[in-house]
């Protein structure tokens, strides 16, 4: 499932973040990449704990934690602390799949890669190329949203960003484990939730068939979740 959460940042943030981050010291992304993927990664990135990173990465994880589509959709556990990318001047990331786990020492955390999220920062008519094309069961999506719109997606699929031709394209990217690791039945639970959601303002107040309806989700929620 592929789910498109817009306007995470608003127009005045995106605006912020980019003055901020087109002054930032890039360094080479590939410093970062594992073995294999590093033949196929050409892009910049701020280091994990650079000051700018970790401020913009907070208040990223904070819209994030209060976003109900997010929350929804990922039922996330653990979210791993945002990190920029730039790519320019023809820099891509080839075809690849993200590491399945992942740890983070400085904060003594391991977290299972489910969910894969990227958040675009520049308006797509700044640049050419840069979509972020991935493989799913019916085909590949090629994917390019507005500035301060986010995409999740499942970790486990192949996915690539095609080569930037003209401008800069910065995103943010994160990776989230959720409570629910089954990626259908965390659908199902999505599925469930978003239709709860539809329904109640039309309800009254005590109507025992959403009642019905939000303990049967929280029944499954029960069943599915580890944390
Ligand atoms: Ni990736």
């Amino acid at each position: 499932m592929l789910t498109i959460i817009e306007n995470i940042l608003d127009d005045e943030q995106v605006l912020n973040f980019r003055q901020k981050l087109e002054a930032a010291e890039w360094t080479d992304g590939a410093e970062s990449a594992g073995t294999r993927s590093v033949k196929v990664k050409q892009n910049l990135q701020l280091g994990r704990q650079n000051p700018l990173a970790v401020e913009l990465g907070n208040i990223i994880l904070r819209k994030l934690g209060n976003d109900p589509l997010f929350v929804s959709a990922s039922l996330a556990e653990k979210i791993w602390p945002p990190i920029f990318n730039l790519y320019q001047n023809g820099g891509h990331y080839g075809t690849h799949s993200d590491a399945a786990l992942m740890r983070l020492p400085e904060a003594n955390m391991t977290i299972r890669s489910d969910l894969s999220a990227t958040l675009f920062l520049s308006n797509p008519e700044d640049y050419d190329g840069g979509e972020l094309v991935i493989e799913e069961r019916y085909g590949a999506q090629p994917v390019k949203l507005a500035a301060g719109d986010m995409i999740l997606y499942p970790s486990a699929s192949l996915h690539q960003v095609t080569p930037v031709t003209r401008g800069k394209r910065i995103c943010a990217i994160t990776w989230i484990q959720s409570a629910v690791a089954d990626a259908s039945a965390r659908e199902m639970l999505f599925d469930l939730d978003q239709s709860i959601q539809a329904l109640t303002p039309d309800r009254p107040d005590d109507d025992p068939d959403i009642d019905r309806l939000i303990h049967v989700y929280h029944n499954m929620l029960r069943r599915w979740a580890s944390v």
